[in-house]
């Protein structure tokens, strides 16, 4: 079995292939390099360039190194047929990111219901004369949470919310039924499911229906000074309308992960301004083994004629 690994951000390639090798018994697992246009049956890739994936190369399945896909989706559309329409796939389930976007989660939940960024922005702004003077926490019980997207992320997100005893919704296209959280589905449910939320947590997947989707008319239905929280894709953000929620006192702070232009410019406003908090595309990163583990399972599957989970539908677009 021939695998070709491609990841133009991980320094530590032979770490993975030594790893793809061992879990796959002594399979043929390469490093693509430019110019290498030899047969192989599966590929293993983040952000692949079109000569990668093209035809004629053989390949009976391409793993991404992700739980999102809309980067490669999208570059298929600049450059179509780069990905065979028959060859199936496959983006990782889980692999130990849901526990670390609940840990994202959680912690800014609890930052922002006890008010925490609010002490860290008086100390940042004085100089040692920070008002020595306690802040009401918003009440638990009506600090309520919703969490947009129900899938290996946010429902684990959403129960892991919920086991705190933090009233909490969550939002996916197809029903869904999660012990103590309670759950919206489909555009005809959005306006009921946003209104009177506290928090705001976005983990969908970035297709054309969900892109732009934390947008004024979205905000203009949370409880008012609430607060959002962006884990899933830039491209799910209207900035401009952003900065005028928090300009105008509609929104009281943002904490986002992910951004249209990664890195995020020196000179974005979002840098300058104190109420919102940056991290650099971090809140769950992709694991070595879990993920290593996962493909090799599904491989092997595939060898035997099995079915796998986890297969994009290209036209929903996640
Ligand atoms: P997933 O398992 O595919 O779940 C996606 C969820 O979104 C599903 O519940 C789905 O509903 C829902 N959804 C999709 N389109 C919708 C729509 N139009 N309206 C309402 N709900 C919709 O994806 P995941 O593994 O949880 O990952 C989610 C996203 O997180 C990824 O696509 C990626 O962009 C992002 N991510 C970010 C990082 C980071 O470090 N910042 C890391 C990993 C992933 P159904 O259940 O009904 O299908
Ligand atoms: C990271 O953003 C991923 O999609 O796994």
């Amino acid at each position: 079995m021939k695998i070709l690994f491609y990841s133009p951000h991980s320094d530590d390639a032979p770490a993975w292939i030594a790893s793809l090798t061992r879990k796959l018994h002594g399979a043929d697992v390469r490093l693509w390099t430019p110019g290498d246009v030899a047969p192989a049956d599966y590929a293993i890739v983040w952000r692949p360039p079109a000569e990668l994936l093209a035809p004629p190369r053989g390949l009976r399945a391409v793993f991404v190194l992700g739980a999102g896909v809309d980067a490669l989706l999208a570059h298929e559309r600049r450059s179509p047929g780069m990905l065979p329409p028959d060859v199936p796939l496959v983006r990782l389930e889980d692999t130990g990111m849901a526990e670390q976007m609940a840990e994202y989660a959680v912690h800014a939940a609890l930052r922002y219901m006890r008010r925490f960024d609010e002490y860290e922005l008086a100390q940042r702004q004085s100089a040692g004369d920070a008002p020595w003077r306690a802040l009401e926490p918003h009440p638990r019980e009506s600090f309520h949470v919703g969490v947009l997207g129900l899938g290996a992320l946010g429902a684990h997100v959403a129960k892991t919310l919920a086991a705190l005893g933090l009233p909490v919704r969550g939002y996916s296209r197809t029903p869904k039924a999660i012990a103590a959280v309670a759950t919206f589905a489909g555009q005809g449910e959005f306006d009921a499911f946003l209104g009177g939320l506290k928090l705001l947590i976005n983990l969908l997947p970035s297709t054309p229906e969900t892109d732009s989707i934390l947008n004024a008319r979205t905000f203009s239905h949370l409880e008012p000074q609430a607060y959002l929280v962006n884990l899933a894709r830039g491209a799910h953000l209207v900035e401009r309308d952003l900065i005028d929620a928090l300009n105008a006192g509609r929104l009281a702070a943002a904490t986002l992960d992910v951004f249209t232009q990664e890195p995020l410019p020196a000179d974005h406003p979002f840098w300058r301004m104190p109420r919102v908090t940056i991290t650099p595309h971090i809140s769950a990163l992709t694991l070595r083994e879990p993920a290593v583990e996962q493909i090799a399972r599904k491989i092997e599957a595939l060898v035997r004629g099995e079915t796998i989970s986890g297969i994009v539908d290209r036209l929903r677009g996640y």
